[in-house]
């Protein structure tokens, strides 16, 4: 097949390729803004693979992608499937306006990029975090006028309902995976986001202050203890997302989650434990005011801490009906796994902060 991605320099897209390259039969066409970023992961791959990787530089945000018409000339008629996973994965609530640029206006102009090039499938990655305020995860459309955590969800709504709206012009399916983790049999994670933002804030905190109170004190960190985190690992996205244009349906919404989450507070526990940092402890409720040093802590994993308050559930029945009969097993996340994960992580972010 003829496959044609965004967001293949990102965490995701570099797992995503390098599945499609598995099957030889594939070619991948991908839109990026960095060449030299493109040019270093085709490097990555044997030389009969990197004679399937077709680089195309472009720009989400603006109209076409901003590809030259020449491109756009060859390109067409050519692509069987569109995946879209470019997107600006950033949960600060004063980013609004970068957030609907990347994320909406970006999925719009893909959209119509792939319309004219008359690909048949559109696979668009979204994030089970369009759940917003609600407890309880459905693999349908949520409201457009929901009510959201950060301007990160709400831009990934509306771009759903965008994506739906194509349905007319081509078979759509859309993708919704939970937090994003390293892969599940080395624990490697391309990211600084997410769970890696959250444990770089910790360990930077933990440099610090063990500095200066010499690690005698604790730090109260707020976060509903029985609140679950929704961890996925990166190469069960992945593989997937592969099987979409042998098994997905069109008009349909795939949870890429965890059916049964660590708690935050297990979780907490085992970030504690790979980064050394005895003196967190875990607060339902700060019972007495946080000093200076503690709302410090609070407010440096400020954005994350939407994730950590709830305990939300989600269905993910089309994504068992997906995997039915294929060798990708529904995910059973062990907490070995999950502390494998946060130790592979801990060791990139110490070099990373050191
Ligand atoms: N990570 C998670 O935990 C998570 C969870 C749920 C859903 N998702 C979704 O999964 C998808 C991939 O996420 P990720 O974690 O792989 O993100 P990532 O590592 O930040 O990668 C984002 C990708 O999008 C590209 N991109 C951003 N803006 C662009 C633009 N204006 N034009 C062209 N390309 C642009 C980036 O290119 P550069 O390399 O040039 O920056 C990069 O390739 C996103 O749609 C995200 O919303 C992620």
């Amino acid at each position: 097949m003829n496959l044609f991605l965004t967001g293949s320099t990102g965490f995701l897209g570099g797992k995503l390729i390098k599945n499609l390259l598995q099957d030889k039969q594939n070619e991948v066409f991908i839109l990026v803004r960095n060449i030299e970023k493109a040019e270093n992961l085709r490097d990555s791959f044997s030389s009969s693979d990197q004679r399937r990787i077709h680089i195309f530089q472009g720009d989400i945000t603006y109209p076409m992608a901003g590809l030259p018409p020449e491109d756009i000339e060859w390109l067409t008629n050519k692509i069987d499937a569109v995946y879209h996973l470019a997107a600006l994965v950033k949960f600060d609530l004063d980013l609004r306006d970068e957030l609907f640029a990347a994320n909406y206006d970006g999925t719009k102009h893909i959209l119509d990029l792939a319309s004219r090039l008359q690909a048949k499938h559109f696979y668009y990655v979204s994030t089970a975090y369009t759940v917003g305020k609600l407890t309880h995860g459905a693999e349908e459309l949520y409201p457009s006028n929901g009510e959201f955590n950060n301007p990160y969800e709400e831009s990934k709504v509306k771009s759903e309902h965008l994506v739906f709206s194509y349905r007319d012009r081509m078979n759509v399916s859309i993708f919704r995976p939970a937090i994003i983790v390293g892969d599940s049999k080395t624990g490697e994670a391309d990211s600084q986001f997410t769970l890696y933002g959250f444990m770089r804030a910790l360990a930077v905190f933990k440099r610090k202050t063990a500095r200066r109170s010499g690690g005698d004190r604790t730090y109260r960190l707020v976060a509903a203890k029985n609140g679950t985190s929704n961890l996925v690992p990166v190469d069960y996205v992945a593989d997937i997302l592969s099987l979409a244009p042998q098994k997905a349906d069109a008009d349909k919404i795939y949870h890429i989650t965890n059916p049964e989450p660590p708690t935050n507070y297990e979780l907490l526990q085992l970030l504690k434990e790979a980064l050394d940092f005895h003196s967190l402890s875990v607060v339902e409720h700060a019972d007495e005011q946080l000093d200076e040093e503690e709302i410090r802590l609070n407010s440096l994993v400020d954005v994350f801490k939407d994730y950590l308050a709830g305990n939300l559930s989600f269905d993910d029945r089309n994504t068992q009906e997906l995997l039915r009969g294929t060798g990708v097993a529904h995910l059973d996340m062990t907490e070995e796994m999950i502390g494998m994960i946060i130790l592979a992580g801990y060791g990139d972010t110490r070099k990373a902060i050191l």
